[in-house]
């Protein structure tokens, strides 16, 4: 084992050989050390190491996974998977994100860095013990030290390196189905969005855009003049999102197979030829995208649907999902063949269904292709989680070559971390569950602690049919993750927010609304994170470290100054909430009718309609609010409400830019710092505008702790930087 240091407080332990996954930005000094912190390592046929947790610790992390915020109790495999049956005892979900945070009498982070199986026990087996087993003896192990959660996340963050950026209007309402297949649905659908004027930044292509399922064509029976009805729909206000499959159709006269065979880009099976595999057109290859050549290749592909106009795309099936392949095939239909005419018993017949059963994304089929790792043949077993990550990489990097000061969208199905440098992901294949807004809500903070910003659910469920109060709930929580889509699966009941009724359609309309209007915070927010190497959502334990904040699972702080308590519960008229301090309570049902309640600290039982979602703004803290429009380019923030609730002081940091380019990176945004402070019965307002030229007044609204409001405007260019009172 070589130990580094990273930097202050993070050590890197490397163990044998491993492969590069690049999941970790920073390069790190060699020191001396003998063990490995807080773990003690079995080393026998695979790594194995153990951590005696303390009674009450909480162990959180692990990204795109099931259960609680607090892991503990749980068993996890990391071994990204097409499975959209998200029922509590699976294992693995389509991300793999190996960082777990000890918050307890020892308080330190955990990153495995090693791309194939890992499997995280985490007071499973042993109630008290956390035992992590590893497939291999190749790997590296970050450990990270800090004294608050806080700490710890904010350096881990920092090793990976800074998360992807996407356009501000991909922060808009996304609307999407499997699928919109023709240029006529697509537009019916924007045409009833205008309609019932409810907000949208743009409509999603699933697979029946493609020409047999082809990527990067496009149907021309389908969407026969692709270039001008991309315009159409941009002129009428949506931007069209389609999707890329990682599988490439085998047939000759196709374009992308052919260079794909020509230059040695796909994966290969053990002789050395193209690995076949069955997705959607049926058999495909497998672009290598471990391999930096074919990465290029397939990145620069965009370019294609990019010079049609297109400015986003969503990877999928890039776990990769296998339907079958010919092994897996020609097994199961031996079996059925020796089964005709037999008498199954228990064990027989289970084992025939089962040969069926198991088709689909079969380890075995994982075990029995190839990379080429700068030169180095590797089997994908090993590396199988770096898959969607380097597809999705791909594409980013692709762009760069393309626009290179363009923002474009992009997310990911399967991730790996450190790819959240590169793109967003999307939770997968949910279900119309109630179960299901609560598992959004709580793999929120555990994405975002594993560095994915952009990130966000099917909201109201991809598979099973939903009701109008379960898309209104679901709506309610997703108006606060960055992305806001709505996307169901074929055969499902239509569930866009008109598809209901009038009563249903204006309740979703004003909660759509309300996210356009809270664009200034969840943007600034945001872009902080990124900035700090921070998160957005927060559990309740990163602010308060009282006995009931620790265990609270259906709350979450978004950034700063809110806290959101959501219904996820079917005929619910309210809900229990744990306050861990007096807040200001705002029942949002419409953007433009603000009245407040002071909320004490304690365990409350607050009544909430269908139409009102809570937000509540915590002490001393600041929420910005703007107006609302049918999509963002339309915002106009010129004045912003600036809502506070000041006991003595609060200050906070209005953050914009382009939204469109990266001269962010190069220090071209602006800010406007607001500091109001209580002095006697009144409040100073201090501003500090540091380069915003948009924003023209602040009207305020400052409550106390009794509920009493003060109202002040304030015409923001011309006090550049001023007191007023
Ligand atoms: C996968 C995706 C889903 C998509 C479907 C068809 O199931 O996860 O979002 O709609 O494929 O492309």
């Amino acid at each position: 084992m070589i130990v580094y240091k990273i930097i202050d407080s993070v050590m890197k332990y490397r163990f044998g050989n491993p492969v590069s996954t690049d999941a970790v930005v920073f390069k790190g000094n060699e020191i001396n050390k003998e063990k490995l912190q807080y773990f003690t390592v079995e080393n026998q046929q695979f790594l194995k190491l153990k951590y005696k947790m303390h009674k009450n610790d909480i162990v959180l992390g692990l990204g795109e996974n099931l259960k609680g915020i607090n892991k503990r109790g749980g068993v996890f495999e990391s071994y990204c998977s097409d499975d959209a049956d998200h029922t509590p005892d699976k294992k693995s979900l389509y991300g793999a994100h190996n960082f777990l945070v000890i918050n307890g009498v020892e308080k330190f982070g955990i990153f495995i860095d090693y791309p194939g199986r890992v499997l995280f026990d985490i007071g499973f087996t042993h109630k008290d013990e956390l035992e992590i087993t590893i497939n291999d003896k190749n790997l590296d192990i970050y450990i990270i030290n800090g004294k608050s959660l806080r700490d710890i996340i904010n350096r881990f963050l920092k090793i990976i390196g800074k998360s992807y950026v996407p356009p501000k209007w991909a922060f808009g309402f996304q609307q999407s189905r499997w699928s919109y297949q023709d240029a006529k649905k697509v537009e019916e659908i924007a045409n009833n969005l205008i309609k019932n004027d409810i907000p949208c930044d743009s409509i999603y292509l699933d697979i029946d855009y493609m020409e047999d399922f082809k990527d990067f064509t496009i149907s021309k029976k389908r969407f026969p003049n692709f270039k001008s009805f991309v315009k159409k729909m941009k002129d009428k206000g949506f931007r069209l999102i389609p999707i890329i499959d990682a599988g490439v159709k085998i047939e000759d006269d196709y374009e992308i197979y052919k260079e794909g065979i020509e230059n040695g880009y796909f994966c290969v099976d053990e002789e050395g030829n193209p690995f076949i595999a069955a997705v959607w057109p049926g058999k495909v290859h497998f672009p290598d995208f471990l391999n930096k050549e074919a990465r290029r290749w397939f990145g620069l592909k965009y370019k294609k649907l990019i010079d049609l106009g297109i400015d986003g795309f969503w990877n999928d099936m890039n776990e990769p999902a296998i339907f079958y392949t010919e092994r897996g095939l020609k097994e199961a239909v031996d079996l059925a063949k020796e089964s005709k005419n037999k008498n199954l018993n228990i064990h027989s017949f289970f084992n025939l269904k089962d040969s069926f059963e198991n088709l689909s994304n079969n380890t075995e089929d994982y075990k029995s292709f190839y990379h080429n790792i700068d030169g180095e043949l590797v089997n994908h077993d090993r590396v199988h989680n770096l898959y969607g990550y380097n597809m999705t990489r791909a594409a980013a990097e692709g762009f760069k070559e393309i626009e290179p000061n363009k923002r474009f969208l992009i997310f990911s199905r399967a991730s790996y971390i450190g790819m959240h440098r590169y793109g967003g992901i999307w939770t997968g294949d949910n279900h119309s569950w109630w179960e299901h807004i609560l598992l959004n809500i709580k793999m929120m903070p555990s994405l975002n602690m594993c560095g994915f910003l952009y990130s966000g659910a099917d909201t109201g469920g991809f598979s099973s049919d939903a009701n109008a109060e379960l898309i209104i709930r679901w709506t309610q929580f997703s108006l606060f993750t960055p992305l806001f889509r709505n996307h169901s699966a074929m055969g499902t009941r239509n569930q866009e927010p008109y598809a209901f009724d009038t009563e249903s359609t204006d309740t979703l309309r004003n909660t759509i609304r309300l996210r356009y209007s809270l664009i200034p915070y969840i943007y600034s927010e945001y872009m902080k994170a990124v900035k700090n190497h921070d998160i957005y959502f927060a559990p309740l334990s990163f602010e308060y470290d009282d006995k009931y904040s620790r265990y609270v699972e259906d709350q979450l702080l978004v950034g700063d100054s809110l806290m959101v308590t959501p219904i996820y519960k079917e005929n619910a008229i309210g809900r229990y909430i744990w306050m861990p301090e007096e807040m200001l309570l705002w029942k949002a049902s419409d953007y433009n009718y603000r009245d407040y309640d002071v909320i004490n600290k304690g365990h409350q039982y607050i009544d909430i309609n269908i139409n009102e979602i809570p937000i509540f703004i915590r002490k001393n803290k600041i929420l910005v609010l703007g107006s609302h429009a049918n999509n963002i380019e339309k915002l106009d923030n010129t004045q912003l409400n600036v809502i506070a609730f000041v006991d003595n002081k609060a200050t906070y940091t209005y953050y914009d830019d382009d939204g469109i380019t990266y001269d962010f990176d190069k220090g071209i945004y602006s800010e406007i710092v607001i500091d109001i402070e209580k002095i006697d019965d009144d409040y100073r307002i201090n501003i500090n505008n540091k380069g915003n030229k948009h924003v023209k007044k602040l009207n305020f609204e400052i409550i106390d702790l009794r509920g009493n409001i003060i109202k002040k405007s304030l015409i923001i260019n011309r006090v550049e930087k001023g007191d007023i009172k």
